[in-house]
């Protein structure tokens, strides 16, 4: 059976709807996971999707995904900005990786316009609130989809 994608949700982000929502909008986690099931489903890609606040757990999926998943969309929350231990799990790894955040980063404050993990993704969406979890799906299908 095909290897499901993996998408791993980092610190306060179970807090979505909640949380900011001037910045995070209204929609919450649950919502993110179920239109990113959807649209996994229409693509062919069965989804695991995962939220942790803790670093070590989120390092421990990174290696289990190497194995288990056929590719990994992340959105690091805050670990973003400051996670050696996430970007070296991701750079140890075979399988694409598209990073994922609602917000502009760049639009924010400075310490946000720096990504960590970023050198260990094939791309980063940010801006488009959920639909971004929904376009890097899109285009982790198509980079699965390239022959090696
Ligand atoms: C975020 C942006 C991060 O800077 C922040 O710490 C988050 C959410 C986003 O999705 O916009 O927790 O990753």
């Amino acid at each position: 059976m095909a290897k499901p994608i993996y998408i791993l949700n980092g610190p306060n982000l179970n807090l979505l709807g909640k949380r900011e929502p001037g910045i995070y909008g209204s929609e919450t986690l649950d919502g993110i996971r179920a239109r990113a099931q959807a649209k996994g489903e229409a693509l062919g890609h069965a989804i695991d999707f995962r939220q942790s606040n803790f670093e070590g757990e989120l390092v421990n999926w990174i290696q289990e995904a190497s194995d288990k998943a056929s590719g990994l969309i992340v959105n690091a929350g805050a670990y973003t900005h400051t996670s050696v231990a996430m970007l070296d799990a991701l750079l140890a790894i075979q399988i694409p990786c598209v990073e994922v955040h609602l917000s502009n980063i760049f639009q924010r404050e400075d310490f946000r316009r720096e990504s960590y993990i970023s050198r260990a993704a094939v791309g980063l969406i940010c801006g488009f609130g959920p639909k971004g979890y929904e376009l890097a799906i899109e285009a982790i299908t198509d980079i699965l989809a390239q022959p090696e």
